[in-house]
């Protein structure tokens, strides 16, 4: 086969052949393709796109890069949950526990956060004790004996993948469809789980911040678990603000906790629940949405969930005594109110600059591999609609450099649109794709 003939094909907007497309992939890996080429290639795809088969033989390539685990001596419906990313998403943490509560095994392989989005591996570790470094073999049999297991990436998995984002990063090629649906879904493949349930958020906070846009990635990310016999579900969700009241790792640990004692925000449960109903019925433990929902929110008030989380944190080396007392999480040491100067109400609250001004705080990366501020972050006393009196508090915020405050505070009060009534109303499930 021939590397220019394969990005000439793709240049000149023709379907590759999967033989071609892992052709590609495999010398690109063993170096006998140099970045130049690969550069080309992924511009290629980026202009032209790839139809459904193609971006489906890309994820498959991306899978066979590395090693993939396997489930399905188990004998049990093996899940797993994807977020594209957000601002104070910490459903992850609630969900999982809520799921292996009825029955469905639960194998997590989780990121770490970026710029204004947050990741599992981060909060977890926030948990004294908690351990995300699993081998593989630890994983596989927590997976087994408790149904519920999380670990951060393993270079040995998908490498293909790291190479792929690593050029696109600097080739201006990430926001292509067919580019992210294959790398977030081999993920997934290879990480073995049989049922899908993915989180595509829509609006200022997410990937995409188009509704439109987002439900293509949906769409497309379902097309791929479908090909490679995955049964694979998409809600679409808003990200135009932050998902509950807490954004930041500490914070949103403390949310999670209350959210699996039924005393989270109102937002935050229903999306845990709506994400959840799908996947119970996806695996035959719930004949239909309605039913499913009943299961979990009994879940969330007789306290079986929380004892699941206990167990899990248990499990990997986490102190649980942080479900009672959660001063054991530590505390930031420096804290600021930011008020409102106006009578009025929130008629907008931009999810991405909310985010930032977490970063601002130390809660995020700017760039991977930054050390971060676990207890660093923001809790939103307002969000939209709310109406507020000239002097209330909007958010605290909350970090151990006092450095950091004022250019948080002044982000943060560039994130707030008052005004006398919200401009607009935002649902938070904005649609589904199966
Ligand atoms: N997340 C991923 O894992 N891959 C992408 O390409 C984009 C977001």
């Amino acid at each position: 086969m021939n590397v220019l003939a394969i990005i000439q094909k793709k240049r000149d907007g023709n379907i590759l052949a999967p033989e071609e497309i892992n052709y590609f992939i495999k010398n690109y890996q063993n170096g006998a393709i140099p970045d130049y080429q690969a550069a080309a290639f992924l511009m290629a795809i980026y202009f032209q796109g790839m139809d459904s088969g193609e971006t489906a033989a890309l994820t498959e390539a991306i899978v066979n890069s590395g090693e993939t685990l396997d489930f399905s001596l188990l004998g049990r419906p093996v899940a797993d949950k994807h977020s594209t990313g957000g601002v104070g998403d910490k459903t992850t943490l609630v969900l999982l526990p809520l799921l292996a509560a009825n029955g469905v095994t639960v194998a997590k392989i989780s990121g770490r956060g970026l710029g204004h989005t947050g990741g599992t591996i981060d909060k977890l570790s926030c948990i004294p004790g908690f351990q995300t470094e699993l081998s593989r073999s630890q994983f596989l049999e927590q997976v087994r004996s408790l149904g519920l297991a999380i670990m951060s990436q393993s270079a040995e998995m998908t490498p293909a993948d790291g190479m792929l984002y690593a050029l696109r990063d600097v080739t201006a090629t990430v926001d292509s469809i067919p580019l992210i649906a294959s790398s977030v879904m081999s993920k997934k493949i290879a990480a073995g789980a049989q049922y899908i349930i993915l989180d595509v958020k829509a609006g200022s906070g997410a990937f995409m911040r188009d509704e439109q846009q987002a439900r293509r990635l949906a769409e497309e990310m379902v097309a791929i678990g479908r090909a490679l016999g995955r049964k694979t579900v998409a809600l679409i969700t808003a990200m135009d603000q932050p998902l509950g009241l807490a954004v930041g790792n500490h914070l949103e640990v403390l949310e999670a906790i209350a959210t699996l004692k039924g005393e989270g925000p109102s937002d935050l449960t229903l999306l845990t629940i709506e994400l959840g109903a799908e996947l119970l019925v996806a695996c035959g433990l719930a004949e239909e949405l309605a039913e499913a929902r009943g299961k979990l929110a009994a879940s969330l008030r007789d306290g079986s969930a929380l004892a699941m989380f206990r167990r899990f944190v248990a499990a990997q080396g986490g102190d649980p005594s942080v479900l009672e007392e959660p001063q054991n999480l530590g505390s930031p040491a420096f804290r600021a109110a930011l008020r409102c100067t106006q009578a009025g109400v929130v008629a907008g609250l931009d999810a991405r600059a909310v985010g930032l001004a977490a970063v601002l705080l130390g809660a995020g990366r700017e760039k991977k591999g930054d050390s971060i501020d676990l207890t660093a972050g923001i809790y939103l006393h307002k969000k939209i609609g709310d109406s507020l009196q000239k002097g209330d508090i909007l958010a605290e915020l909350f970090t151990s450099s006092a450095g950091r405050l004022v250019a948080a505070q002044e982000k943060l009060a560039a994130a707030y649109l008052i005004g006398e009534a919200p401009t607009e109303s935002y649902p938070l499930l904005l649609g589904r794709v199966e």
